[in-house]
C-alpha cells in the first residue's frame, strides 16, 4: 500500500476510481455527506469540486493506492481560511474501500493527514461522524481523538434515517 497527496490533476486522473470509492462506501452504509440513491453525476460532481478546492488551496487529499495502484481510500483535510482559525483544519471523508477494510488503511491515511497539517503549521483537528454503523466513532477514538459531544438528528444516513452525530477533536504537538 502507498499513500500519496493528489493535485488537481491527480484528481481529474483518477476521477473514475475516486468516483468508485465513494460510491462503493455511501453503498455500504457510510454516512459522508450523500444519501441512496446516489447518481453518477452526483458523484462525478462532488469529486469536480474537490479538484477546484485543491486548486484553490482549500483542501488536501491524500489516497491510499493497492499493489496494482488503484485507489482503494482516501482522506480530506478542509483547510480553515479566515484569519482567527487558520491554526485549524477539518479532517473530512475519510474512506476506506469496504474489502480493503481492518488492515490500517484507514489509520494510514490518518496518520498522513495528521503530517500533512502539521507541516502546513495547523495545530487543531477537528472532525465529525455519525453515531452508529454509518460512522466511525470507534475508528477515531482507538486513534486517540478526542470526543466533544454531540448534535441529536444531525445528518441523515444513506437510507434517510436522521442520527446523532459525534464531533472529536485533536491537537498536534
Ligand atoms: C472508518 C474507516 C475509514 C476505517 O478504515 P480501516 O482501514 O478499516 O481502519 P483500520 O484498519 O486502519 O483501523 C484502525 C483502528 O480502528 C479500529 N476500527 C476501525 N473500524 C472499526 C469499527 N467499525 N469498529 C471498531 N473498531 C474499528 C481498528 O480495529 C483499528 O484498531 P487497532 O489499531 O486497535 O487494531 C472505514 O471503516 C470506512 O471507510 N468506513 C466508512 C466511512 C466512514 O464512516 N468514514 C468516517 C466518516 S468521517
Amino acid at each position: 500500500m502507498n499513500i500519496l497527496m493528489l493535485d488537481e490533476a491527480g484528481v481529474l486522473a483518477r476521477a473514475d476510481e475516486l468516483a468508485g470509492l465513494l460510491t462503493d462506501a455511501v453503498e455500504h452504509g457510510a454516512s459522508i455527506g450523500f444519501v441512496l440513491p446516489l447518481t453518477a453525476a452526483e458523484v462525478r460532481d462532488y469529486w469536480n469540486g474537490v479538484a477546484v478546492q485543491i486548486a484553490a488551496g482549500g483542501k488536501v487529499l491524500c489516497v491510499a493506492l493497492d499493489e496494482p495502484g488503484s485507489v482503494i481510500g482516501a482522506a480530506q483535510l478542509g483547510l480553515e481560511w479566515r484569519a482567527n482559525g487558520r491554526h485549524r483544519a477539518e479532517v473530512q471523508k475519510v474512506m476506506v474501500r469496504p474489502a480493503a477494510r481492518g488492515r490500517g488503511i484507514g489509520a494510514a491515511l490518518m496518520r498522513r493527514i495528521e503530517d500533512e497539517a502539521r507541516r502546513r503549521g495547523r495545530t487543531l483537528l477537528f472532525l465529525d461522524t455519525s453515531v452508529g454503523a454509518s460512522g466511525a466513532v470507534e475508528f477515531y477514538t482507538r486513534l486517540g481523538w478526542i470526543p466533544a459531544g454531540s448534535i441529536p438528528d444531525y445528518a441523515a444516513d444513506p437510507d434517510g434515517t436522521l442520527v446523532p452525530n459525534a464531533i472529536f477533536y485533536k491537537r498536534l504537538a
